[in-house]
């Protein structure tokens, strides 16, 4: 068995890297393999250059995994083909992350080194995170899913207010105040704004999934993404959020009602979010419009 790793080089990579994960969600296998969403999202709007701390791993010149290391998280993701999942192929792959990262880590004086995303059925990979000595933290998440083939909710809004997509890169100091705000993002907001932009010029980004609700005066109140995946029909929601001076009127659900009626309308038939463990306002709000926790998603976490 050979096994070469190389850095990413381009789309075709990204590309491949979402085949894995789309592999991985279609075999079942126990393990948890995020949305191809996830992955455009994480390389295309987050500030970190992602893409300089992608590794291919390739096993007898096929792509069998990949890892990312992120020093602002302080974490290492690892997914593998579901053929070589459980198997020493992965086992490396982790082992070569993790001490990789710890030492970047280690030199930047983090105080830990995390991993996500594993769900709780994947004795595998909790097996050889414990004999590594990680623990799960007592934070997580909670994968929610709901069916889009029956009973669509209706969208309810306020009066005067309206639902619809964002226009284009033009309004992006719009599309930008609600997310800047939603979030409570400790930038300034002319710093936020060039974000925004270029991830609004990348090319994972389509308007037409980018659904928003628009006050009478023409602010945006609540916002969600869609990343549709025509391979598993699975639609993901990310991110989702309702500016703090619009809460409480429905907003959140107006737009989500309209997302999930767009992601039905591309032919997906399920759709799913992921929610932090203590964000219970927006497990609520997921609840009500008939999503229901599958499973949990563990972070392991050890001292360095
Ligand atoms: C979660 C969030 C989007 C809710 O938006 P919103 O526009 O206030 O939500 P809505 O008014 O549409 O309310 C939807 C449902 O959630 C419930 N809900 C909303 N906020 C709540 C809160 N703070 N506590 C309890 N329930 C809450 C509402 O009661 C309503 O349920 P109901 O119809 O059964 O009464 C908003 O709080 C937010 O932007 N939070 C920060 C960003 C975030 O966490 N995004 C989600 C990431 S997964």
């Amino acid at each position: 068995m050979t096994i070469t790793a190389r850095p990413y080089r381009d789309l075709s990579d990204f590309k491949e890297m979402q085949a894995v994960l789309t592999a991985g969600r279609q075999a079942a296998n126990h393990a948890y393999y995020v949305h191809p969403g996830d992955l455009s999202w994480w390389l295309f709007y987050t500030d970190e250059n992602l893409r300089d701390k992608i590794c291919l791993w390739e096993w007898n010149s096929r792509l069998a995994g990949w890892s990312l290391l992120s020093t602002s998280s302080r974490t290492f993701d690892v997914f593998v083909t579901p053929e070589m999942h459980g198997r020493s192929f992965e086992a490396k792959i982790m082992l070569w992350a993790e001490e990789f990262h710890a030492s970047t880590l280690k030199n930047l004086h983090s105080r830990d080194i995390r991993t996500m995303w594993v769900a709780e059925t994947d004795l595998s990979r909790i097996h050889w995170l414990e004999m590594r000595g990680f623990l799960p933290s007592p934070q997580g998440m909670f994968l929610m899913q709901r069916s889009l083939e029956s009973d669509l909710p209706g969208i309810k809004m306020p009066q005067g207010f309206q639902v619809r997509p964002v226009a284009g890169e033009h309004e992006v100091r719009l599309r930008a105040a609600a997310s800047h705000a939603a979030f409570g993002s400790s930038k300034s907001f002319e710093d936020y704004c060039p974000r925004m932009l270029r991830f609004m010029q990348s090319p994972v980004y389509r308007p037409e999934n980018d659904l928003v609700t628009v006050s009478p005066e023409g602010r945006f109140a609540s916002f969600c993404l869609l990343w549709p995946d025509p391979v598993t029909r699975v639609g993901l929601f990310e991110p989702v959020g309702t500016h703090p001076a619009f809460r409480g009127r429905g907003l959140g659900k107006a737009v989500l009602a309209a997302g999930l009626q767009r992601l039905h309308d591309l032919g997906m038939t399920q759709t799913s979010v992921c929610v932090e463990s203590d964000n219970f306002s927006a497990a609520r709000l997921y609840e009500s419009m008939g999503f229901k926790k599958s499973f949990r998603l563990l972070t392991y976490e050890k001292p360095l």
